[in-house]
């Protein structure tokens, strides 16, 4: 059996991209000619459902295995394919993430209305199984998966292999799916497992150096710039801006793109953990301290599904009457154990158990507020720190309120970059721009805005802004007005929801310029959104719909085309979190 090392699908410099273009093309080349069935390679589909980018980084893996076993993969996104295409296929291959609450991704959604419908065709001729990406955190975990796998057997289809519902930790258990799969299609040609997940800084194929890069496995040690307070010092939120150098990475992003933070634990958290299970934290488990263990490894704000199984069996008490969401909405993995004590206790001659029961800590994903091009060697973020007080204690978000506690006396930043390949400034600079983004949720327009600047576009730009008030949270203000004097910025409306009796949010503001909205978009305007995904996002897209029923005179059904089309043309585009 050969094993090849192949890097992960993550973002490569051109250099590399071009290497690894070259590499496989040469492999699969060299497997195509020593295959006698070369000719008739076997077609099979694999459509990705995906909103930040992961399930179609395992999308394009699960191709280069294919090509690897000699089969013809042909790789789509939801979005480019409609329901009837499905029926004419034979082999398909379902990769997705599940969004909102249990919902499906942006780029699946005009599929999926449409294959959930009474109206949809049989898919008798259809073999097809399903890898689900997820995050056991939420309560409908891997649901979109879920939904296609019951949803084609449902209309006659059979299963090549029962789905895979994936956690936070992806890779090995779809590395293991694709090659489990492609070795049953095509078991001819089982003598290549490639190996996708072991990347190191100069992976090895066979005796071939590949190019060394930064990326989710090897995350790039950058310098923390700037940290700057960007709501007033007697605002209710506190929202600030970052600068890191990623100078001498060999890295670059684009507008639209993300930055993962790999952040540690509050010492402080760490300390009240290991009081409460009554560990010094200088035992060690697994040649590592418990205290570093609870610091650098694990999730220790956010309580795992299996901490509090684990608290529920010994404490049958617990949940008798209120929903698990709502006991755990704002309960951290502290307050657990205070509440729980005499669980807690139980862990005091048993730490190993304890770390069992956690989850790996994860990074955190920022919308990046700069453009690439115009700041070549640094990123900046906006970010608001998550603090708030419940359960008579002090509560802080893990990642965000690791950056504010930094200096530039720290160590540097663990970081790498997702890129988010729709979400994007339009390559027609005359097309017009309609950004929604309240809060946070400004975020990539000022990296847009930048873009549009650098480029020298004519395109025209407007933003729908908000927060809380305009005193104490218009961020960006002085670097807003500018743009308006300088032309870039041609619209900025404005919604500060407690400034006033009644709150106005940004949807109150598309409703009010709503036939000027409809003109934008009639001229090939773009509509972005970002920020929150639980409210706001659903409600500006009702707004939208709206908008476009109103002012374009349509009926419900000609509003929801639109905005359909809008989605497939990719001129609607949401990045929400
Ligand atoms: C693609 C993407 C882009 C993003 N871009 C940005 C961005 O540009 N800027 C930004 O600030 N964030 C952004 N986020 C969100 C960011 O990734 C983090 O989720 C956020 O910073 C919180 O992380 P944390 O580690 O500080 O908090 P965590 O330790 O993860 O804690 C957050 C949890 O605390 C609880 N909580 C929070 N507030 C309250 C409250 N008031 N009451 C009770 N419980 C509460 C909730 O359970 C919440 O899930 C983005 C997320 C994604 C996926
Ligand atoms: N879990 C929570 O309770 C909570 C609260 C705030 C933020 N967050 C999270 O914290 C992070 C940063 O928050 P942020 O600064 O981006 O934004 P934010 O603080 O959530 O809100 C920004 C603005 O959006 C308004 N808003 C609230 N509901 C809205 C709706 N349905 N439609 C339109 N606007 C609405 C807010 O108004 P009002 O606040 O006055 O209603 C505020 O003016 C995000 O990850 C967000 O999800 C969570
Ligand atoms: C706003 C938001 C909502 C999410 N909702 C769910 C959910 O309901 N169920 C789930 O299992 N995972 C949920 N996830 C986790 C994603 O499915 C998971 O991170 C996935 O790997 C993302 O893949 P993608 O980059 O291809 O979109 C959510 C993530 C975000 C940011």
């Amino acid at each position: 059996m050969k094993t090849h090392q192949l890097p992960n699908d993550a973002p490569y410099s051109d250099n590399q991209r071009a290497w690894l273009g070259g590499f496989f093309a040469g492999l699969h080349s060299q497997l195509v000619q020593n295959s006698s069935n070369a000719q008739t390679a076997r077609t099979i589909h694999i459509l990705y459902g995906s909103q930040t980018g992961t399930a179609e980084s395992v999308a394009r893996d699960a191709v280069k295995v294919a090509k690897a076993h000699g089969l013809n993969p042909v790789i789509k996104s939801m979005d480019e394919v409609d329901a009837d295409a499905l029926t004419k296929m034979e082999t398909l291959l379902i990769v997705t993430s599940t969004y909102g609450e249990g919902e499906m991704p942006d780029n699946s959604q005009v599929l999926w209305s449409a294959v959930k419908a009474d109206s949809m065709a049989k898919l008798e001729n259809l073999q097809f199984t399903v890898l689900a990406l997820g995050d056991t955190s939420y309560d409908l975990f891997c649901q979109a998966g879920i939904d296609w796998d019951n949803r084609l057997a449902e209309l006659g289809a059979a299963r090549l292999q029962t789905r895979i519902d994936c956690d936070v930790e992806y890779e090995e258990p779809a590395e293991k799916w694709i090659n489990n799969v492609i070795s049953e299609l095509n078991p001819n040609s089982n003598d290549v497992t490639v190996n996708l997940t072991s990347v190191s800084l100069t992976p090895s194929v066979g005796d071939i150096t590949v190019p060394s890069q930064y990326d989710r496995k090897n995350p790039f040690p950058a310098k923390l710039l700037v940290n700057r307070l960007l709501t007033t010092e007697n605002s209710s939120k506190e929202t600030r801006h970052y600068e890191i150098s990623i100078a001498g990475s060999g890295l670059s992003y684009e507008a639209g793109d993300a930055l993962c933070i790999v952040p540690t634990n509050c010492p402080d958290l760490v300390a009240d953990i290991l009081n409460a299970i009554e560990c010094d934290g200088d035992e060690v488990i697994d040649g590592i301290s418990l205290r570093e263990a609870l610091r650098t490894q694990f999730e220790i704000k956010t309580p795992s599904k299996e901490l509090f199984n684990a608290i529920k069996e010994r404490n049958q008490e617990i949940l008798t009457e209120i929903l698990e969401s709502d006991y755990l909405w704002g309960r951290d993995t502290l307050d657990l154990l205070l509440e729980n004590q005499n669980v807690a206790m139980d862990f005091y001659t048993r730490p190993k158990e304890f770390l069992a029961l956690l989850k790996p800590l994860q990074h955190r994903a920022y919308s990046i507020s700069s453009s690439g091009k115009a700041n070549p060697e640094t990123v900046h973020l906006t970010v608001a720190s998550v603090r708030y007080n419940a359960f008579n204690r002090q509560h802080k978000g893990v990642c965000s309120t690791f950056l504010s506690d930094l200096t530039d006396e720290n160590p540097p930043i663990r970081c790498f970059f997702t890129p988010n390949k729709v979400f994007r400034v339009p390559d027609n600079n005359d097309l017009p721009m309609i950004m929604v983004g309240p809060g946070t949720g400004i975020a990539p327009f000022r990296a847009f805005l930048q873009e549009r600047q650098f480029r020298g576009a004519k395109g025209k730009n407007w933003l729908f802004f908000g927060d809380r008030n305009a005193e104490t949270d218009f961020i960006y203000r002085d670097e807003l007005e500018q743009m308006g004097k300088s032309g870039l910025l041609n619209r900025l409306d404005l919604a500060f929801s407690r400034d006033q009796e009644e709150k106005i949010y940004v949807q109150d503001k598309m409703r009010e310029h709503g036939a000027e909205l409809f003109a934008w978009l009639e001229r090939g305007g773009y509509f972005f959104v970002c920020g929150d995904a639980y409210r706001m996002a659903k409600d500006v897209d009702k707004a939208l719909h709206d908008v476009v029923k109103t002012h374009g005179e349509k009926s419900e059904q000609q509003a929801i085309d639109y905005v359909n089309q809008l989605k497939k043309d990719k001129r609607y585009v949401r990045d929400v979190y």
